[in-house]
């Protein structure tokens, strides 16, 4: 899991760890929502509060490929958590750098064995690929939160941040041809942590079904700050859903590309649905069903 913890990123990371049907070998970490060294100390926090430090979390690239630096505190806070309270946590980074380990597990694996699941700006991943093109043999599927096509962008009209932060990386990544399923704003916008929904979680009464209701009410608090009344959309937390419950989803196989010119379109990402392609793009999702999921996950935490 590559992600940049990050609010959604932290509800996607508490539905994976909680979830034994998926074997979550590493978290690597990247600069995105909030610089390196809080999103990979955001990323232990989040493992040892699901009692799961077993999983090892690997520090990546500090910035983007080639364009100046973004980040998004104003969605995330300054801390990157908001909601919880951060802590040092127990278990201290990997020695090796994030896309070290992924040449490295990703070199000695077999053909397809690993699903990567990316959440935040796709550096790490570029990176391993111009490094190391061979290890995409050993990618089965890429699922990533990235892009928008009918919805319009997030931070300019056009872009989503995730590929706005690093759009060069993102176009390696989506011109590797490895099959990636897609989780555009397209449908993550239609996925919003709804007050009904937040309460349903209340009632569950545990430890963390409330660490993940401090984490929906903050993400809404910051969400509801910049776009009135508007409850935040779950974001990366669609990737795992997937990967859980690919059935409340509706996908179209498209070929995704990048603009990487300066402009306005800088960091856009263009479906072409034309001729099918290895991205699948998703195109919707039962977002009650979807949240009916959260709640299984913690009811049996
Ligand atoms: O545009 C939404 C994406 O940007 C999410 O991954 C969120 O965590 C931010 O990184
Ligand atoms: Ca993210």
């Amino acid at each position: 899991m590559d992600c940049d913890p990050g609010v959604d990123d932290a509800v996607m990371l508490m539905m994976a760890l909680l979830s034994p049907q998926l074997d979550v070998r590493a978290i690597t970490t990247v600069a995105g929502n909030v610089p390196l060294s809080l999103t990979s100390r955001n990323a232990r926090i989040l493992c040892q509060l699901m009692d799961r430090m077993d999983v090892p979390v690997f520090a990546g690239c500090p910035g983007p490929m080639l364009r100046t630096p973004v980040t998004a505190e104003d969605f995330h806070g300054d801390s990157g958590i908001a909601g919880l309270d951060p802590f040092e946590p127990d278990r201290p980074l990997e020695p090796a750098h994030a896309v070290s380990h992924l040449i490295k597990t990703l070199g000695a694996a077999k053909p397809q064995e690993y699903i990567l699941v990316v959440t935040g700006p796709m550096t790490n991943i570029a990176a391993a690929l111009v490094l190391d093109p061979s290890i995409a043999a050993s990618i089965g599927r890429l699922v990533l939160m990235a892009g928008a096509d009918s919805e319009g962008g997030n931070i300019t009209p056009t872009a989503e941040f995730n590929v706005f932060a690093d759009p060069h990386a993102a176009a390696i990544v989506f011109n590797s041809g490895i099959p990636a399923t897609v989780m555009s704003l397209d449908v993550t916008h239609t996925v919003r942590a709804e007050l009904p929904r937040i309460d349903r979680l209340k009632a569950l009464k545990s430890e963390k079904a409330s660490i993940m209701v401090r984490l929906l009410e903050a993400g809404n608090a910051l969400e509801g700050r910049w776009k009135e009344g508007r409850k935040s959309p779950m974001h990366d937390p669609s990737t795992v859903a997937w990967l859980l419950a690919p059935h409340i989803f509706e996908t179209r196989a498209a070929t995704v590309s990048v603009v990487t010119d300066a402009g306005d379109r800088f960091g856009q990402t263009c479906p072409d649905f034309s001729a099918g392609g290895p991205h699948d793009w998703v195109t919707a999702a039962d977002a009650d069903e979807f949240f009916g999921l959260i709640e299984r996950i913690l009811e049996a935490a």
